[in-house]
């Protein structure tokens, strides 16, 4: 098991080029299935990739991962089911299921579990896909899901705008007869790459200037070669990071646009921040002020996905912010780790108050799920001592090298790797 060990007190500083979109990359390859061959570039090396590409080469296409890039030909699909365990591998792996009907008029997979941001429910995601005309049934813990003939387009209302359902509806959408109106998409910026990366290959999807999802279906895709958007989720973790310990960063290759809602928050905490092109530049000088009022929302909200690299930053504030979680009911599994650092953070229910210490103190501690963990890698950087961190494989869901990045800008960590019997076995510098 890999643990991080993290020396707190130095200052970030430097530049760094933000590597694709893991929220973008999964649907675009889910979406490769409709396709006749796509390459798909700026794809980062994170273990939920490698997840997709095996999902890929079971249902019996051709994948080569080389570099930055993933290169799938469908060809003749050898089934239309996923088993559980390769569903298990990777959390977003629902989003195959409008790709795989939409491809084979048919599909079998196990219904997602639980997860530590919660109950994940799929209810909006099937609810679009019988609108399309799927029949679904459950088996075992198994959804059936069968169409009589091709999907027939359809209008969809979605009660929230959930990421998740857009993608499976506009999969399944896009090759289905006549048009589709999704009404209440989520707006996120994955969204609109899949879209672009859809419309690379032959589909007529537009979205309207109320948000509406307007897609036209037509017979098939032909090939496409594609670049999927950066991560401003990595984006907004990394100035968080620099912000915390007084640093200095320039991001590289981001769409600045996509984290406009988070530089509000940074600017009330005192940073410096300059978006220009496609570089981002953060600058921080002392304790970071408190942030007054921090409330997840759809895109172009507040993302979710940034709220506990962004509570990390707000431990040691020089007063008390808030935070108010809207989309996922468990969102605050970091913040007891996060105690054990010093931190004062209070919960009830959707909220958390934030009251800053002057120092935060190095612990043993474990990451709770993706965010949450970059959030304690964040905390470590500026606290006094050394911290450890176990549970890293969440982190490393989501980050591609994210100690080495670190290491670059001037911190003090190193991955650990121990055996069963706690021997440390090998040592990264
Ligand atoms: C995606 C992102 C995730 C991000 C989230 C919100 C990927 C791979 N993951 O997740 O990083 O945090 O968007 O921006 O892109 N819901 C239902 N029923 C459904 C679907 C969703 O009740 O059928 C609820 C969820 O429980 C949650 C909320 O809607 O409370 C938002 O979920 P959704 O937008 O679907 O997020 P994901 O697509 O799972």
């Amino acid at each position: 098991m890999a643990r991080y060990i993290i020396e707190g007190g130095g200052r970030l500083s430097g530049e760094l080029k933000i590597h694709g979109a893991k929220n973008s990359v999964l649907p675009v390859l889910a979406a490769t299935l409709l396709t006749k061959e796509s390459t798909v570039h700026n794809c980062p090396a994170l273990t939920d990739v490698d997840a997709a590409c095996n999902i890929l080469s079971y249902l019996g296409c051709d994948v080569d991962q080389s570099g930055g890039s993933v290169h799938v030909v469908p060809g003749d699909l050898k089934g239309c089911g996923i088993p559980d365990s390769l569903m298990r591998e990777m959390r977003s792996s629902v989003v195959f299921l409008g790709a795989i009907i939409a491809r084979c008029g048919k599909a079998r997979i196990s219904r997602p579990g639980g997860c530590e941001l919660g109950p994940r429910p799929i209810d909006l995601h099937l609810s679009a896909l019988e609108k399309l005309g799927v029949t679904i049934t459950e088996d075992h813990g198994y959804l059936e899901c069968e169409a009589e003939g091709r999907l027939q387009g359809a209008s969809i209302i979605l009660p929230f705008p959930s990421v998740g359902a857009t993608e499976n509806a506009m999969l399944a959408a896009c090759t289905a007869q006549g048009s589709t109106v999704i009404q209440n998409a989520a707006r996120e910026p994955e969204i609109e790459d899949l879209m672009h990366f859809l419309n690379s290959a032959g589909a007529k999807i537009r979205i309207g200037e109320n948000g509406a999802i307007y897609i036209e279906g037509v017979d098939e895709l032909g090939s496409v070669d594609y670049s999927v958007i950066p991560d401003r989720i990595a984006g907004a973790t990394y100035l968080c990071a620099a912000a915390i310990t007084g640093g200095e960063l320039l991001l590289t290759g981001v769409v600045p646009e996509h984290m406009a809602s988070v530089f509000p928050m940074l600017e009330e905490a005192g940073c410096v921040i300059k978006a220009r092109g496609d570089t981002v530049y953060l600058r921080m000088h002392g304790r970071p002020k408190p942030i007054r009022l921090v409330r997840t929302m759809p895109y172009p909200g507040f993302p979710t996905d940034a709220q506990s690299p962004l509570m990390a930053l707000s431990c040691i504030a020089s007063g008390t912010s808030v935070f108010v979680e809207n989309i996922f009911e468990s969102r605050y599994k970091h913040a007891a780790e996060l105690a054990r650092m010093g931190a004062r953070i209070s919960i009830e229910g959707r909220v958390a108050a934030v009251e800053g210490v002057k120092r935060l103190h190095g612990a043993t501690i474990k990451c709770t799920d993706l965010r949450g963990g970059a959030a304690l890698v964040i905390a470590a950087l500026c606290a006094d001592g050394v911290t450890a961190i176990s549970e890293i494989h969440h982190v490393e869901r989501g980050y591609q090298d994210f100690d080495t990045n670190l290491r670059g800008l001037g911190a003090v960590i190193r991955k650990e790797r121990k055996t069963e019997d706690g021997q440390e076995c090998e040592k990264k510098q």
